[in-house]
């Protein structure tokens, strides 16, 4: 068989006065209008519970936007149940069928379901219309397109040689169990990879979203099943993490995680399964995209305007809130004046507000607990000396999370918010001395405890290649001239290594791979 060609969904700009926009206003007027009440889906029930919990726009946290039900302990094992109930019917279904299930939910997302998606996206997590069109219009499509091409390559695959009277073969079994997948706020597009990457592969899933993604992540499962994707085959439920965690990992017919998250949370679970390994029937398969502090390094030969457009970009689209966000950035003494100055006027002119008004490049972040942690970093940032506040600085959060895009100037390349990950629109800025380079390579190293993105910005040749070189472990994701953000799926594969994760590419073959089990068949005529 030969799936479509896929291609990236081209992206639509929602310019004022087109009928994108009026399409997209229209779905938003509708969403605020009515308060739906979001059932979990289990098996072919919707399940809704006493408990119920508010969804409120993050930058209009007055509003509520719909309700969901909470479940318990009981709903985690339903949902297992319900797993595995469709396991063997699923599994059975020849690939090409769920192949073809995964192109139409794809073919629902870029047309009928794109606007309805893009708002749930937009009012939930407080994303402005580009951020909501380039995340679960754009890159959920091209995800479900191009795995389904690395899917059909995966099954294509067979050893070269088989001699006279034999005929080896391989077959990629799904895994003996169940996948849970455990999904984060900020990317609606990762939160529908991640269960739907393993169904594909003939896998059945339990789903838990973070509780700040449900709104579109209903929407998500509605495509889903619109599309084909039979009952009990992915299961969405809202769980305390710990609670359904505690149920999972103590499950014999536990086969995988597949999570993305903050790297505490990974290696807790990391640490939880390790305990329990016994309890399985197999290893089970463990990956997780996780945290990070990406970073800009500008050498003497950059162009200005390069790099504080990298910066801009890079750290306050989508408030900083993406696990690519460029947090840190290492900028020469020579270029420092225009680079400030640059990022200055560019800042000056940025608006902040809700997402209903499109001319809002900065929204809310996303809880009440974020822009607390981020007020805390600012005030004390502004209480040192030892840092400047080049922009920024402000927060209110009478109406929303508020928080005024950053930048930050340090003496200290080891200062408390060039390491940490404050998943935020704070940017932390060290000026070197020029010719402290090579010596800057290595702070540049030395503070990766994560390793996900990054950008070499020069025009000095002989520099790109000695920091591509001497950073080739500190970013997954490695860009030179650019922000580090913005990965697309099939041209960019996307992950990182040491405190961001196992570095499985979500997007990839190399993804898909970790949701199957080879067996080899020698047939002896
Ligand atoms: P998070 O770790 O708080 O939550 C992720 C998921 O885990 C949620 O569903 C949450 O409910 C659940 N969870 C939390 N604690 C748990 C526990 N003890 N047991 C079981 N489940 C638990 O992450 P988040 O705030 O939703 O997302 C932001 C983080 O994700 C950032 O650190 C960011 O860098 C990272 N991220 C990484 C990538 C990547 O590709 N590397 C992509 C997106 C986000
Ligand atoms: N695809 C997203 C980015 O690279 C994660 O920013």
């Amino acid at each position: 068989f030969n799936v479509p060609t896929p291609h990236n969904e081209p992206v639509l700009n929602y310019a004022a006065g087109s009928s994108e926009r009026a399409l997209l206003q229209a779905a938003l007027t509708e969403a605020r209008s009515q308060q739906i009440d979001i059932p979990m889906y289990i098996g072919d029930k919707e399940v809704r519970t006493a408990t119920k919990l508010d969804i409120r726009p993050p930058h209009d946290h007055q509003h509520v936007l719909a309700t969901f039900s909470e479940g318990d302990e009981g709903t985690v094992k339903d949902a297992i149940a319900a797993a595995l109930a469709a396991k063997a019917d699923w599994e059975r279904l020849p690939w090409e069928q769920r192949a073809a299930i995964f192109l139409k939910a794809a073919d629902l997302l870029a047309g009928p379901y794109r606007m309805k998606i893009n708002a749930a996206t937009m009012l939930g997590q407080s994303k402005n219309a580009y951020q909501a069109e380039i995340d679960s219009a754009c890159e959920m499509i091209d995800f479900l397109r191009f795995n389904v091409h690395y899917m059909t390559e995966i099954y294509q695959q067979q050893p070269p040689i088989s001699p006279k009277g034999i005929w080896n073969r391989v077959e990629q079994r799904p895994l003996e169990g169940f996948v849970f997948a455990l999904t984060p706020f900020n990317f609606t597009a990762i939160a529908g990879n991640l269960p739907t990457s393993a169904a594909m592969m003939g896998n059945v899933v339990v789903w838990k979203p973070a509780y700040t993604q449900i709104y579109a992540a209903n929407v998500l499962m509605q495509v889903f099943r619109e599309a084909g994707v039979p009952p009990g085959v992915i299961n969405l439920i809202y769980v305390d993490g710990p609670v359904a965690g505690d149920v999972i990992f103590n499950h014999p017919d536990f086969a995988g995680i597949h999570f993305t998250g903050s790297t505490p949370v990974f290696q807790t679970i990391w640490q939880t399964i390790g305990n329990n390994i016994h309890k399985y029937k197999s290893y089970p398969r463990i990956v997780g995209e996780t945290g990070g502090k990406d970073f800009v390094l500008a050498h003497p030969s950059a162009n200005a305007e390069v790099v504080s457009t990298a910066l801009v970009r890079g750290a306050f689209e989508y408030q900083g809130q993406k696990c690519s966000a460029a947090s840190r950035a290492y900028v020469p003494a020579s270029l420092w004046p225009k680079v400030k100055e640059l990022m200055q006027r560019d800042l000056a002119s940025i608006k902040m507000g809700p997402v209903e008004d499109f001319g809002n490049f900065v929204n809310a972040v996303i809880t009440e607990a974020s822009f607390d942690k981020l007020a805390k970093y600012i005030d004390a940032a502004k209480a040192d000396s030892g840092v400047e506040v080049v922009a920024g600085g402000g927060y209110n959060k009478t109406k929303g999370w508020f928080i005024e895009p950053t930048v930050l100037k340090v003496n200290d390349p080891y200062y408390v918010t060039m390491c940490t990950e404050l998943f935020g629109p704070v940017l932390t800025v060290y000026v070197y001395e020029d010719e402290q380079f090579d010596e800057i390579l290595d702070v540049v190293d030395k503070t990766s405890v994560y390793a996900l993105t990054g950008s070499i910005i020069s025009q000095d040749r002989y520099a790109i290649a000695q920091a591509t070189y001497h950073l080739r472990n500190a970013a997954g994701n490695f860009y030179i001239n650019d922000k580090p953000t913005g990965a697309v799926v099939g041209q960019q594969p996307f992950g990182g290594a040491r405190g961001s994760g196992t570095n499985d590419k979500a997007g990839s073959m190399i993804n898909l791979l970790r949701w199957v089990s080879p067996r080899t068949i020698k047939e002896t005529f």
